[in-house]
């Protein structure tokens, strides 16, 4: 396994030049935001401008009760893109409060990300219940943001490649190659969420070419170069250059930084020059 994965890695590095991956920046706003607020800031990512295209998009994630407001503003802005934060992992039924993915999909949602560390932690969302979410935005043609990253005690520990990988294989082995086409993994490590600690370039790095070699052990080395990897915690318009130089950091998803127009646009730009 070991010395397939570092054939892998060879060969990944190898090709990374030929590869049109998206490149993303999605905003998680988390539980924040009036709808007014939500308004006026989604009205100033707008009026930014930014260069987006086919390879280069912007994701905004609200909180559910925006969904309809913020897609309203996104309607006919090319590559920006409406996301959700959650969704419930089954269809429907007597669940009160939850949101099933078919609603957001009839909402006009594109992107629905899954499994970040705060639903993890504070809401006890485990692997089996993630990869059920996971089927249940892809089943409703969702593309799914899937999240992994690790707490400061395994970075310690220095344990973290076989506690993300562990994420990802629990969470996402179970699709096909073509499903894996829907899907965006964002790495955040823990310690760095909503901390100011950033990951270096170098660490970011090293756990992205990491997952993209998990990827290519199960999926090929295709489907991993075709991989969208993002990098999450604490990314800011001062850091977002050096760490999206990083070959294989394809973006990232943003949380504290993308509530301020002027700080998401910077980050938005430094995506678009990457
Ligand atoms: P942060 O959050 O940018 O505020 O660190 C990132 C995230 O949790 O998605």
């Amino acid at each position: 396994m070991t010395n397939n994965i570092l054939l892998i890695k060879t060969y990944i590095t190898f090709n990374t030049n030929n590869i049109m991956r998206k490149k993303i920046v999605a905003a998680n706003w988390k539980m924040n935001l009036t709808l007014e607020e939500g308004k006026k800031l989604v009205d100033g990512i707008i009026a930014g401008g930014a260069a987006l295209s086919e390879t280069k998009q912007v994701v905004i994630a609200p909180p559910y009760v925006h969904l309809t407001q913020t897609g309203t503003q996104l309607q006919g802005k090319a590559f920006m893109n409406l996301g959700a934060q959650n969704c419930y992992s089954e269809a429907s039924g007597a669940y009160t409060g939850e949101i099933s993915a078919t609603m957001l999909a009839s909402a006009g949602v594109q992107y629905v990300i899954i499994g970040h560390s705060e639903r993890r932690e504070y809401f006890k969302e485990d692997d089996m219940m993630l990869a059920k979410k996971t089927d249940q935005g892809l089943k409703n043609g969702l593309k799914v943001i899937f999240c992994c990253g690790e707490p400061l005690e395994i970075r310690d520990a220095n344990t973290q490649n076989e506690y993300v990988g562990t994420q990802i294989k629990a969470g996402l082995f179970h699709l096909s190659v073509e499903e894996l086409k829907n899907i965006v993994i964002a790495y955040e490590p823990i310690w760095a969420i909503g901390t100011g600690r950033t990951a270096s370039s170098q660490q970011a790095q090293e756990m992205h070419a990491h997952i993209r070699c998990v990827i290519a052990a199960q999926y090929g080395a295709a489907a991993a170069a075709d991989m969208s990897i993002l990098y999450g915690g604490s990314c800011k318009p001062s850091n977002a250059d050096e760490l999206f130089a990083c070959p294989d950091v394809d973006g990232g998803l943003i949380g504290g930084a993308a509530l301020k127009a002027d700080e998401f646009l910077g980050i938005i730009a430094a995506m678009v020059k990457a």
